[in-house]
């Protein structure tokens, strides 16, 4: 059994609240690319190029390209036991949230209860405008896209994908939700590079309401030293174990 997975199945089993915050690493062995690492996105691509609201007035084409080839390859991708993992828990018990900065709606069709989405979907779309009539965002999940780059449903202006790009803000209920999630007895943070704010400082916000805290990654990264227990191993397997340690 991996060291310390039996103490965190006994803090798990005590806790009424648990939060796990999700990146990029839980859809990992699902074939979805991570951003950063040895093959990560942002080795091959500029995020400056294509994520930012800068790149997409200047080039929306070329920015919708890579979204669409994004949605291609998630579209083949199916939730892996990390998902499922999760996705039981929220379902076996209401207080038992999943946060995730993951675009990819993995969590959701595994069937997460109440996940909250702090970068949104890229199965979303809203008006680049924005329009006055157009709802704030819309999901179409075709594969490709008939038009490319896609209209706004109402106002027929370039649309864009329903994520936030680097030097954007994050919705604020949104995160407003993942804060009230901290306020949790175990907070677990899977699969993230703990690298990208405001995210990243939900772990702390955990350990200051007195939150017991894990990380679980293949590699350390700047929460391991504050976090109680760490697991160098991948997601899908140490969730998987723990899953079989609890009722
Ligand atoms: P990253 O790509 O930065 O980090 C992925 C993390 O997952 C790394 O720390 C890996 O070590 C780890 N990892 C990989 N495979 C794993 C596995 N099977 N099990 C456990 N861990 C594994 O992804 P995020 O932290 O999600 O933002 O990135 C945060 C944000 O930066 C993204 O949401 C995106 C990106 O730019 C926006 O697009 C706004």
């Amino acid at each position: 059994m991996t060291k310390g997975l039996a103490e965190l199945a006994e803090r798990l089993r005590a806790a009424e609240r648990v939060t796990a915050l999700t990146g990029a690493g839980v859809s990992a062995a699902s074939g979805v690319p991570t951003f950063r690492g040895a093959d990560g996105l942002w080795r091959h691509f500029r995020a400056t190029d294509l994520a930012t609201p800068d790149a997409f007035a200047k080039d929306p084409d070329l920015v919708w390209e890579w979204y669409g080839w994004r949605r291609e390859t998630i579209a083949r991708c199916q939730p892996n036991a990390a998902h499922d993992v999760l996705a039981t828990w929220t379902r076996r018990r209401s207080s038992w949230r999943v946060v995730t900065q993951n675009v990819d709606d993995l969590h959701l069709r595994a069937g997460t209860r109440d996940l909250v989405r702090l970068h949104g979907s890229i199965w979303e779309l809203s008006c680049s405008t924005p329009c006055a009539a157009s709802p704030r965002r819309w999901r179409d999940e075709r594969v490709p896209l008939p038009d490319s780059p896609p209209r706004c449903v109402l106002c027929g202006a370039v649309a864009r994908p329903a994520v936030v790009w680097f030097g954007e803000s994050l919705d604020g209920d949104v995160l407003q939700e993942a804060y009230a999630a901290t306020e949790c007895d175990v907070f677990l943070t899977i699969g993230t590079s703990a690298l990208v704010y405001p995210a990243a400082g939900l772990v702390d916000a955990a350990r200051l309401y007195g939150a017991f805290t894990a990380e679980i990654n293949l590699e350390a990264t700047p929460a391991s030293a504050s976090v109680d227990l760490t697991f160098h191993a991948p997601a899908e397997i140490v969730l998987a174990e723990l899953e079989t340690l609890l009722p």
